[in-house]
């Protein structure tokens, strides 16, 4: 591992950037003293009735409790709107890059996107949606989708956002699971100039068994798009909100009363409903944004992310939000209409803080650099990585071709269950080694633990765990609480476990390896093993499957799948193709796997577990490191698969 160091710029600090001196004592003092440390922090956002407790948290199996700012009360769209109105009405708030370059992009300012969420809030309310309800959003990115969360918000039902990527069968799935009682959707959604048919995906998801809870579907008009409309259930986004004033009573939330709900994929079965609370969410998102970009008024921060996933909600919508950032918001991907797209758009917009995924710097890197260079990215000051690691050489050219080897990178570890940013640089505290996430932020306990659950000290490499509360983590799994638990803290009992492998350095740096559980990292996009085997296996030819990652040089793992067909039947290339569009039907684009091999037969144990250890080593083509294949029933079903992958 690369053992460079590139060391904090002070030329580059401004006014409130943390130094490497501040950063060290406040995180001592978030760790030794939360409840002064967080309660100084709330003061950031404005509440109806401040807090008096602040931390009311216990990892410990017999009195499990996670409460944060527990008698506060508040409102998260107030927070992102209402307090900005006076000192920044005029300011932009969301700054849409459509996806095709030659549509205009809009600037909403914070009045204007005040007045379209209470609109929507009260259309809500009309349609029967209160507090605690849970309603559904599918939009593609457009400023509707910010709109969206934030009228939930506004009146205090819970939103849930499913990724436009996603099939009807995974939005059926999250209705149900939800019991949701309104869809937000689009006609269509629009990604590299292809139509994404949102709505008609919505009409066949309703048709599935237990998704009646759904009274309305609000629909956005906007590629226009010729859609069917079910009268009584189906209304215009434009319609239900034309004659709504342009104010909103905000509900008053409880501090732990839930703010949204989002799917996430396990190591096993279907995806669970992610819950998050509303004060130490938004305390987390919106501080760890304002720390960890170093943000400043003029900013123009880009996060790319899909407002689909968490890294969208916090740091897309909540935490610029609620900070009065100008957030970018991109409908596109970075190679339409060519792989210069990406820094066309810092240059137009004159970004000055971009955030995005590994995998698309893996994807324009191999593109060259050409497209880079012929922008002028001078706005740029901060650079970010999330999703998965960064590998050092894939750092070194964002820092070097992008950053022009001047700007600082921040790359930032968390997940969906940990609300905002875990381990990650400040820009102007902590020194930079390409691929290492460097430091936990505030408040933030990092721990490495061998299989026994025994703590590893100083230089090492383990299992990640979190050994005490942050107020942004995940409360609990909508509906199956025990899950929650029996998911997160059963592992090593008193701990959250990440499910993240990692090594820590001599100086401390954290160094994450990659999921140490059946959880494969698509581009940056978590899909359970567990899922693609059940949706194979609901094809009538598949007896058996197995799933597992593989390296990937773009995606980071790529998904390879082992398929055991009914007895008689034979493998053929076009049932391979019929397979792999069978899961891409089932689940999603996101989810089609990049291999698929024939298994006659699958290695198992005796007790009959799927040993996947070994079909990781098959897959990655490394069957020189089977390692023990001794408690295998029949060894002999190896020997038959490595034969088969070395003839691919
Ligand atoms: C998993 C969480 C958090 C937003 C995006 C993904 C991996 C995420 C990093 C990083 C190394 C990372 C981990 C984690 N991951 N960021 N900077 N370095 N790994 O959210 O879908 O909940 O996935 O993504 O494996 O557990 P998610």
């Amino acid at each position: 591992m690369s053992q460079e160091l590139y060391p904090v710029n002070p030329a580059q600090a401004g006014p409130n950037t943390i130094t490497p001196e501040k950063y060290q004592q406040m995180y001592e003092e978030s760790v030794k003293d939360p409840n002064a440390f967080w309660g100084k922090v709330a003061k950031r956002l404005q509440w109806f009735k401040e807090p008096t407790v602040i931390k009311d948290t216990s990892f410990d199996p017999n009195n499990f409790h996670t409460r944060w700012f527990a008698d506060g009360e508040i409102n998260v769209s107030v927070n992102c709107l209402d307090r900005h109105l006076e000192t920044r009405g005029d300011k932009v708030a969301i700054l849409w890059e459509p996806d095709d370059p030659n549509t205009p992009a809009q600037k909403i300012t914070y009045r204007q996107l005040y007045e379209r969420v209470c609109k929507l809030g009260n259309a809500l309310r009309k349609l029967g949606v209160g507090k605690g309800d849970r309603v559904t959003v599918y939009l593609p990115m457009v400023p509707d989708a910010a709109v969206a969360l934030l009228a939930c918000a506004r009146i205090g039902a819970i939103h849930n956002v499913v990724f436009g990527g996603f099939s009807p069968g995974s939005v059926a799935d999250r209705v149900r699971d939800s019991n949701a009682k309104v869809v937000i959707t689009a006609d269509e959604g629009l990604r590299a100039g292809r139509k994404v048919p949102l709505k008609a995906n919505v009409d066949a998801a309703l048709k599935s068994e237990g998704t009646d809870t759904v009274t309305s579907v609000i629909v956005l008009k906007h590629t226009g798009g010729a859609v069917e409309m079910t009268a009584g259930r189906d209304v215009w986004l434009h319609d239900v909100t034309a004659n709504e004033p342009a104010q909103c009573e905000p509900e008053r939330m409880q501090a732990e009363d839930p703010l949204f709900i989002l799917y996430t994929s396990g190591s096993t079965g279907k995806p669970k409903g992610v819950v998050h609370s509303t004060a130490g969410y938004l305390v987390h998102a919106s501080f760890s944004h304002e720390t960890v970009f170093d943000l400043r008024e003029d900013d123009i921060y880009w996060c790319t992310a899909d407002v689909g996933w968490v890294t969208g909600h916090s740091y897309i919508v909540y935490g610029p939000l609620a900070n009065g950032a100008t957030s970018v918001m991109f409908e596109g991907v970075p190679s339409y209409p060519d792989a210069s797209r990406f820094w066309q758009v810092v240059d137009k917009h004159q970004v000055t803080i971009f955030y995005t995924a590994p995998t698309a710097i893996r994807a324009l890197m191999r593109d060259g650099d050409e497209w880079v260079k012929k922008t002028s990215r001078t706005s740029l000051r901060v650079l970010g990585s999330v999703g998965e690691p960064i590998n050092p050489e894939a750092w070194r050219w964002y820092h070097e071709v992008v950053g022009g080897g001047k700007l600082p990178i921040v790359d930032t570890w968390w997940q969906t269950e940990t609300g905002g940013f875990m381990i990650t640089p400040l820009p102007g505290a902590i020194a930079l080694k390409p691929g290492s996430a460097t430091k936990p932020f505030f408040g933030v306990q990092p721990a490495l633990v061998d299989a026994e659950g025994k703590f590893i000290e100083g230089e090492g490499e383990g299992n990640l765990v979190i050994v005490d509360s942050w107020p942004g983590q995940a409360r609990t799994v909508f509906g199956d609480h025990q899950r929650f638990i029996d998911t997160y803290f059963k592992a090593y009992p008193g701990m959250y476990f990440t499910g993240d492998g990692c090594r820590r350095d001599a100086d401390g740096y954290y160094w994450i390896t990659g999921r140490v559980d059946d959880v494969i990292n698509v581009s940056g996009h978590r899909i359970g093993t567990a899922e693609l085997e059940s949706a194979l296996v609901l094809h009538e030819k598949v007896a058996e499957a197995a799933a597992v990652g593989y390296p990937h040089d773009l995606k980071g793992q790529g998904i390879y799948v082992y398929v055991t067909l009914v007895a008689g039947l034979e493998g053929s290339d076009e049932l391979k193709k019929e397979l792999i569009a069978h899961v891409r039907k089932v689940i999603g684009p996101i989810a089609t796997p990049d291999h698929l091999q024939w298994a006659p037969a699958l290695p198992k144990t005796r007790s009959g577990k799927i040993m996947r250890r070994i079909l990781r080593k098959i897959a990655e083509n490394a069957p020189d490191q089977l390692g023990d294949t001794s408690t295998l029933a029949d060894p002999a079903v190896v020997d038959t698969l490595v034969v088969e992958r070395l003839n691919t």
